[in-house]
């Protein structure tokens, strides 16, 4: 059976046709159209900007994706569809660019959360994973700890109570000079500086498994302006590393929190921060030192794409979670 998962949540336009046999999800294609190039422009996402941008990609996308897979529409038992959370003009063009397409050609359509999709992107590049486990989600909008008690069944333990912890890095990344997402040019520099060059605080709160990013981001805010202002040049491989180490560090100590608490012998970590070196060197770490399964895909399934929502949308669709004309989109979770 092919499923066809549509993701316009943000500033990825995306289509993918994945196949599923035999209780196996396999990536036929997978065509991501990125805006980032747009947005840089303006140091940060442009939501009216990004929900344009979704409608001139949306329906050249889906036919590559098509056309890549070698099958056409009448071969598509299901599409797979983010509805939320997101930003809500750019997910209404995915949600209504599915709906016609899936009730035109009386095709079953299924909505998808983005986080469960982000999730789901582990089943693709490990198709022995089962759950139950547990599942750190890091992107630019969410931070949370889940138990993964069954396919796209999620218990929290965790999560921010703020930001997140891909905006902390692009904060920081931007103020320091860096275009539009920081992230990923953040990772690269921290591993030319000292991560114990400047004491930040660290993001994971005592006595819980949450998180909060507001503090880090104001000292490292507050660092940078002292420093401007007593004209002294800053180090910027030192920020990054001694920056990136405490949200690292706060984030695997969360993490090892999680796995004491359930006693759950797999870790899995996903969204776009899971490229964060890093982050993917400490925690397994950490899970090599616990003896604990740690699992993370393929950078090229860490950021936001088609082929985990269709992933995601196959359980939806085995447990006969079909969406009908009502379906509609939600910035919120
Ligand atoms: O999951 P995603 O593509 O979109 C959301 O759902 O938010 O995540 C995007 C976030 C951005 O904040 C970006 O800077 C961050 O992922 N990111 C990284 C890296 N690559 C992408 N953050 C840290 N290190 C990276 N290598
Ligand atoms: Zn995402």
């Amino acid at each position: 059976m092919y499923i066809l998962g549509m993701e316009s949540s943000c500033d990825e336009t995306s289509a993918s046709v994945i196949e599923a046999h035999d209780g196996i999800l396999e990536i036929r294609s997978n065509i991501i159209a990125s805006q980032i190039e747009t947005h840089r422009l303006y140091g940060g996402v442009v939501p009216e900007i990004a929900s344009r941008a979704h409608i001139e990609a949306v329906s050249s996308i889906t036919r590559e994706a098509l056309e890549t897979a070698n099958i056409t529409l009448s071969d598509v038992g299901c599409v797979a569809v983010t509805t939320h959370p997101g930003l809500i003009g750019a997910l209404l063009v995915g949600v209504n660019f599915a709906k016609s397409l899936a009730f035109a050609n009386n095709i079953p359509l299924v909505s998808v959360n983005h986080i469960h999709g982000h999730i789901s992107a582990a089943y693709l590049s490990h198709t022995d994973l089962n759950p139950p486990f547990l599942s750190v989600v890091v992107s630019g909008g969410h931070t949370c700890l889940y138990v993964c008690e069954g396919y796209n069944e999620f218990r929290e333990i965790g999560g921010t109570r703020d930001d997140a912890a891909g905006e902390a890095f692009d904060k920081i990344g931007r103020v320091i000079g860096m275009p539009y997402p920081g992230g990923a040019a953040l990772d690269k520099l921290a591993h030319t500086g000292d991560k114990n060059a400047i004491k930040f605080p660290s993001p994971a709160l005592r006595d819980s498994l949450d998180f909060s990013f507001s503090g880090i981001k104001t000292a490292a805010l507050n660092y940078i302006n002292s420093e401007k202002q007593k004209g002294t040049e800053i180090n910027t491989a030192d920020l990054a590393a001694s920056y990136t180490d405490a949200i690292v560090t706060a984030i695997v100590k969360q993490a090892e929190g999680g796995l004491i608490k359930t006693g759950l012998d797999t870790l899995v970590l996903s969204g776009g921060v899971a490229a964060n070196s890093h982050l993917r060197a400490a925690l397994e770490k950490m899970c090599g030192k616990r003896g604990v399964r740690f699992v993370v895909p393929p950078i090229s399934l860490c950021g936001d794409n088609g082929a985990m929502i269709a992933a995601s949308g196959y359980f939806e669709y085995e447990k006969g979670n079909f969406a009908d004309t009502s379906t509609n989109a939600s910035a919120c979770d």
